[in-house]
């Protein structure tokens, strides 16, 4: 039984999140979905507590999915909960470095637990919390970019933004 865990800020979740979930999870058997609660960014829309509402919802009916957060070092966390795997998704070269030097260092920390790339599609590969943010809270249409448990969120914070359907 190889448990994984999807580890990531979710601030908010977006569909190439949601790409990279359905997909893992139908290669492990259990996927664990970790929202980071970062005390030192300060600049997060939702809260961790949102963050981990809007995925569950999102991720409601996969089967083998679970969600929920955790504090300190991934490494740690991934030996507490006993993941073998942590899984990142991949963009671009761009993100390339970055997580060479995570895996590198989280595989130091925690030999046991080996970190695996997923390919998001093509179809989100431009697409980033960030950037979804910056969208919606000028009151444009994120709809496309986001799943629906996101929208509604958004919608409820920011106000001004439409929820399709
Ligand atoms: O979605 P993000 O912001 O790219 O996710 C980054 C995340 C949460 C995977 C990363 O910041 C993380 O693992 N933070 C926990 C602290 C930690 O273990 N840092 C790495 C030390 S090598």
């Amino acid at each position: 039984m190889v448990h994984a865990v999807y580890p990531g800020s979710f601030d908010p979740l977006h569909n190439g999140h949601v790409d990279v979930i359905r997909r893992a999870s139908r290669i492990y058997d259990l996927l664990t979905v970790a929202v980071l609660q970062n005390p030192l960014k300060q600049t997060g829309l939702f809260s961790a507590e949102e963050r981990v509402a809007i995925i569950r919802e999102a991720t409601k009916g996969m089967p083998g999915v679970q969600v929920d957060s955790f504090d300190g070092l991934l490494a740690d966390y991934t030996r507490r909960i006993g993941a073998t795997v942590i899984v990142k998704g991949l963009r671009a070269i761009s993100d390339f470095e970055y997580e060479l030097q995570m895996a590198h260092l989280n595989r130091q920390l925690n030999p046991d637990a080996e970190t695996t790339f997923i390919m998001t599609a093509t179809r989100w590969s431009y697409v980033s919390s960030t950037r979804v943010k910056e969208i919606a809270r000028y009151g444009a249409d994120v709809s496309k970019l986001v799943p629906r448990a996101t929208l509604k969120r958004l919608n409820e914070k920011l106000g001004a933004v439409e929820v399709a359907g």
